[in-house]
């Protein structure tokens, strides 16, 4: 059985999670009426891979004989200046998402919580690939500046960058 301190410490990130496919979501509505077609596509799915976060820590806590537990979340942020803005603030918020995920292992091998030490390397790769990912978008997006032509080609970019999301693993 799960220890309490560990469950407590996934509900949280569970949370997290949630927060972040709804953050996401508010952004892609965001990049739809501000004609980033490609932006959005690239959004509205990655809202659906944090929602497949959140849904691999709600089975994991349930398979482990504990109880996960939904959380009231508060409502993200749904304005933006530019997609730059936009795209610092989802570097922000993985940053925000990885120093969560170190905390959630500090939790567990405090706990001496094998099983789910080795659950969360799951995670800290995926942290580690989102924050390249993300960088990667803001430096282009950076280098075109306030370029029309340019901001059209990171958009089609983007559209191309919008990837089929993984099953939830059972
Ligand atoms: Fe679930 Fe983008 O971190």
């Amino acid at each position: 059985m799960i220890k309490p301190k560990v469950q407590s410490a996934i509900n949280e990130q569970i949370k997290k999670e949630e927060f972040s496919s709804r953050l996401y979501l508010a952004m892609a509505i965001w990049c739809e009426i501000n004609g980033f077609p490609g932006a959005s596509k690239f959004l509205y799915q990655h809202a659906e891979e944090e929602r497949v976060h959140m849904m691999k820590l709600v089975h994991y806590v349930n398979e482990r004989d504990g109880k996960a537990q939904l959380m009231d979340i508060e409502r993200p942020t749904d304005e933006f200046d530019s997609l730059l803005d936009l795209f610092e603030k989802v570097m922000d918020h993985e940053k925000f998402i990885t120093e969560a995920i170190n905390e959630l292992y500090e939790v567990a091998l405090k706990e001496k919580d094998y099983t789910t030490m080795n659950f969360l390397q799951w995670y800290i790769t995926e942290q580690l690939e989102e924050e390249n990912l993300f960088k990667t978008i803001l430096d282009k997006i950076k280098l075109v500046g306030n370029d029309k032509a340019g901001m059209f080609h990171i958009d089609k970019d983007l559209d191309g960058m919008a990837i089929a999301i993984e099953p939830i693993e059972e």
